[in-house]
């Protein structure tokens, strides 16, 4: 069947079971890679997207409860020539090491400073507790979204 769905402010549809996970529809068929496949069992966050400004893990939402709502995933926050303020601040702070995690902690990281804009490090440290990164660079993932809440603060 064919199921509507609002991603990055433009409506796209797809043939699809409303039982398909958000993950495969934004990969396979909108080609959107930014969200990762890590675990596929809502352990690791690497497949993060907001679902109206929420932090959601896609390999394990089924794309008919969306269709509704606004979905916004990593290609949707800024361009290479053009990146979001927490792009910037992770490639300033060189946060990545293979970045298979990068988009899960970009995107939790987005939704906190959406509420929290200057977000203190306890709290930068609770919002990305969820998300793994196998390679250890999370002290570099915390600088780096600290310094965009401080961008935050200096705007
Ligand atoms: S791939 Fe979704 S949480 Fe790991
Ligand atoms: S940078 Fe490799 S998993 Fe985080």
């Amino acid at each position: 069947m064919a199921i509507s769905l609002k991603v990055n402010g433009a409506v796209r549809s797809v043939a699809a079971e409303p039982d398909t996970p958000l993950l495969y529809v934004l990969r396979n068929d909108f080609e959107l890679n930014g969200a990762k496949f890590g675990c596929g069992l809502s352990q690791c966050g690497a497949c993060t997207v907001l679902v109206d400004g929420k932090a959601v893990r896609s390999c394990v939402t089924p794309i008919g409860a969306l269709e509704k709502s606004e979905i916004t995933t990593l290609e949707g926050l800024g361009t290479a020539e053009k990146p979001h303020a927490l792009q910037r601040a992770f490639i300033d702070e060189q946060a990545a090491q293979c970045g298979y995690c990068i988009n899960g902690m970009i995107m939790s990281a987005k939704e906190l400073l959406d509420n929290r804009p200057r977000a203190t490090e306890d709290e930068v440290r609770q919002s990305l507790a969820g998300n793994l990164c196998r390679c250890g660079t999370h002290n570099r993932i915390i600088r780096a979204v600290l310094r965009a809440a401080q961008a935050n603060g200096r705007t």
